[in-house]
């Protein structure tokens, strides 16, 4: 008797195409089975998605032959989850002493009232995401802002947007 090929039924999620749908069901092909494998799983599937929608996580659960409840645990206990929508670029901005003392505050006004940011939010054409951040270690330079890898240093409410505007 040959084996029957089950071919799984992708939900219909906005944000995942059919290409990530593929990559996704190799993803959980090769965590099927092994132990501890669910966080590797995960953190591959948001490298496709770039986050983790709950459709996802419900697939990523049967999928792994593990109950939501588990995969929805993990999915929300790590900070480097996350389940909803990143924009393109991640900026921290250091919400430090060192760097609140020289004025982060008014380049996060300034991030406001430019692109309606907000800390923990992403603009609505998803072209930013603003995380505030415990003191980076690299006070000498505050007020410090993290722009993807690109780490900007005296960050002045004046500069701010300039410095912003280089990430399309
Ligand atoms: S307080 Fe911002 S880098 Fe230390």
């Amino acid at each position: 008797m040959g084996y029957i090929m089950i071919k799984r039924i992708h939900p219909h999620h906005p944000d995942i195409d059919g290409n990530m749908w593929e990559k996704i069901d190799t993803i959980i092909e090769a965590g099927r089975g092994e132990p501890g494998a669910l966080i590797t799983v995960l953190r591959e599937c948001q490298d496709v998605v770039r986050y983790l929608p709950r459709e996802l996580l419900s697939y990523v659960s049967s999928g792994l032959n593990l109950p939501v409840s588990q995969v929805f645990g993990v999915a929300t206990f790590y900070s480097f989850f996350s389940l909803t929508p990143k924009g393109r670029h991640t900026i921290k901005a250091c919400t430090g002493t060192a760097c609140y003392v020289k004025g982060i505050k008014e380049s996060l006004n300034r991030i406001h009232g430019k692109y309606n940011l907000k800390e923990g939010g992403t603009t609505e054409d998803r072209r930013f995401s603003l995380e505030g951040v415990r003191c980076l270690g690299a006070c000498g330079l505050a007020p410090v802002m993290v722009v993807d890898k690109d780490v900007h240093g005296a960050v002045s409410s004046d500069k701010v947007i300039q410095i912003l505007e280089n990430y399309k």
